[in-house]
């Protein structure tokens, strides 16, 4: 099954070819440039980013991909800004129509959590950390389409308070890969931020650890090796937080296996750390490649493709007759 698959929930416009399973073209077309004077994605602007950036995308991904029929488009339903998924949306119906396939709306995190299956093959049910610029959940996923969110934050998402620290310590936007840069040349054991551990739930909170970076910074931006510092002992107290929960409930739920998505599952150190302690609780940890980890349209497409497989219909007549009208709830909806 060959499918293209769109993204534009946020501030990245992505078009990829993906062929059961398998990644034939992967284009992301990033407005980081547009949107970092304003420390942040502007939606007007991302979406009129989308509009221009979209269709070469879409141009550039087929030709990479080569020839080849496709069978479904698919596009990210949400969660996202209103205008970009819009976008996503009206392109990929539109494509649909004219190819008389049919259009698959894919859950946004449903994608982060099957990005890992594009190199592994994961084992159910399967613990799923997914952190994002917007979220921070945990997940028991029981199969493709089967998801139970266990425990999300009550307050920042992880890449959020990312980015928010990074501002204070006079970074730019976004702040998760410039934190993770500093803090490779920085002393983890420099600051003792708190972990906030939310005892008893499988939620989590990093306003905390936010407002501590805050009151000890006092409207001060550090630089050099205090900086180098401070973004190391800030890394460590998110990282230790986010794999301590998620090993804990990997144990208490027997997942087979461990997996990370979304943007913060870039960082380098979160990596290593949940590597380190999933493994040594015995659990594979299965991490997609780092541009697989941020936002991207092959998990987009991949995601369609299980929903298509899991509808035993494929390609078949009878999917063929819903066409583009087929935009099935399944996948957001089991996102409980
Ligand atoms: O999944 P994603 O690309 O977009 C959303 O769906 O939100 O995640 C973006 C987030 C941003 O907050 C960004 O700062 C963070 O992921 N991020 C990182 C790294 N790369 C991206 N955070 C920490 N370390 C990184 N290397
Ligand atoms: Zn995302």
């Amino acid at each position: 099954m060959r499918i293209l698959g769109l993204e534009t929930s946020c501030d990245d416009t992505s078009a990829a070819v993906v062929e059961n399973g398998r990644v034939r073209s992967n284009v992301v077309s990033s407005q980081t440039a547009l949107h970092a004077p304003y420390r942040g994605v502007v939606p007007e602007l991302a979406a009129r980013a989308h509009l221009d950036n979209l269709m070469p995308a879409v141009a550039r991904a087929l030709l990479i991909a080569g020839p080849g029929k496709l069978d479904a488009v698919a596009y990210t339903r949400g969660p996202g800004l209103m205008g970009p998924l819009l976008i996503g949306k009206v392109a990929a119906q539109t494509l649909a129509r004219i190819l008389s396939v049919p259009a698959v709306g894919v859950n946004h995190l449903e994608g982060h959590v099957l990005a890992a299956e594009l190199e592994h093959r994961l084992r159910w049910p399967a613990l799923a950390l997914v952190v994002s610029g917007g979220h921070t959940d945990l997940v028991l996923a029981k199969g493709p389409g089967r998801y139970r969110v266990l425990g999300r934050t009550r307050d920042d998402a992880a890449g959020e308070a990312y980015d928010k620290v990074a501002r204070l310590f006079g970074l730019g936007y976004p702040g998760g890969p410039e934190i993770d840069k500093r803090a490779a040349k920085g002393n983890a054991a420099a600051v003792a931020f708190p972990r906030p551990t939310m005892a008893g739930t499988w939620d989590f909170s990093f306003s905390g650890l936010k407002t501590s970076v805050l009151y000890l910074l006092k409207g001060r931006k550090p630089l050099g090796r205090e900086l180098n510092d401070l973004c190391a002992s800030f890394q460590e107290a998110v990282a230790e937080t986010l794999v301590d929960k998620t090993v804990a409930a990997a144990k208490k739920h027997k997942a087979k296996d461990i997996v990370l998505g979304g943007g913060v599952a870039a960082n380098l150190r979160l990596r290593a750390l949940m590597v380190e302690r999933g493994e040594a609780a015995g659990f594979s940890v299965r991490l997609p490649a780092r541009a697989l980890c941020t936002d991207n349209a092959a998990m987009i497409a991949h995601a369609a493709g299980r929903f298509l497989t899991a509808c035993g219909s494929g390609t078949s007549a009878r999917y063929r007759a819903v066409g583009a009208s087929c935009d099935p709830n399944l996948p957001l909806r089991s996102w409980a």
